[in-house]
């Protein structure tokens, strides 16, 4: 089996890193539109149209599941990409609200995310499924996408910057800060600093790789090491420089694992 995992950009490698421990022997392709990034502000029509593109890319590389390690783009382009390839096994990202009120229903839920994942419909719809409004603040952190993509994980810029976000916030009356981008996996243990200890994170990294698990039906593998071909928006990646970036967000993805 070949899975592919798309992103904006180098967010998806957080999903990736998950699935090299929990699915050893898998095939995956990695997928950052590092030509677009960032997608959270732009349109969605943009955004629907770069996702359109990777798919593109994807399917003529004849990849057996999809994916979207990007909650940006499942809510501009899941449902259409779906519609487009009925076939073909595509698995979506979305914030871990559920997971968070159920393992800790008595406080509420801080969703940090982009601006598209924020105003987008899926959000809404999901918060009132859920019927947890009183329960759940979204606020958006674009700069921590950039800063992601410049490896920025713990500067001066970094702090003051988040500082001054959650400067908003009464955490004493948060349980979790949901981290609905995944771009912001990296920025655990500087987001510590400005948390009490009792504020958990979650992802939904863990959801996600269930999903393509059950959809695309994946047995495990008799094969014992995964093969990894990375791409950035339909360029192999081959350099030794650019193979040693991503070797260092998978370091730091590992250290961010146990927080
Ligand atoms: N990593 C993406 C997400 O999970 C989006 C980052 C961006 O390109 O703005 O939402």
């Amino acid at each position: 089996m070949k899975t592919a995992f798309f992103d904006s950009g180098i967010g998806g490698l957080s999903v990736l890193h998950h699935a090299l421990k929990i699915l050893p022997g898998e095939d995956f392709i990695f997928f950052a539109d590092e030509d677009n990034v960032p997608y959270g502000t732009k349109t969605r029509e943009q955004v629907l149209g770069y996702v359109d593109e990777a798919f593109k890319f994807l399917v003529a590389q004849e990849v057996d599941a999809v994916v979207i390690a990007c909650n940006t783009a499942t809510s501009a382009a899941v449902r259409a990409m779906r519609e487009k390839y009925p076939e073909l096994p595509i698995v979506g990202m979305e914030p871990a609200i559920k997971k968070a009120l159920d393992l800790y229903p008595a406080r509420k839920v801080l969703v940090a995310a982009t601006e598209i994942t924020i105003k987008g419909e899926k959000i809404h719809q999901l918060i009132e499924r859920l019927g947890a409004e009183k329960f759940v603040e979204l606020r958006p952190l674009p700069e921590l996408v950039e800063f992601a993509e410049r490896q920025e994980f713990e500067s001066a810029a970094v702090e003051n910057y988040l500082r001054g976000e959650f400067a908003d916030y009464d955490f004493e009356k948060f349980s979790s800060v949901v981290l609905g981008c995944t771009h912001f996996n990296y920025f655990k243990d500087t987001m510590k600093k400005f948390l009490p200890p009792h504020v958990k994170f979650l992802d939904g990294n863990e959801g996600t790789l269930n999903q393509l698990i059950r959809l695309a039906n994946l047995k495990p593998s008799t094969k014992k090491f995964s093969q990894v071909e990375y791409f950035y928006s339909g360029r192999r990646v081959t350099s030794e420089n650019e193979l040693a970036r991503l070797e260092k967000y998978l370091q730091r993805l590992d250290e961010m694992y146990k927080l």
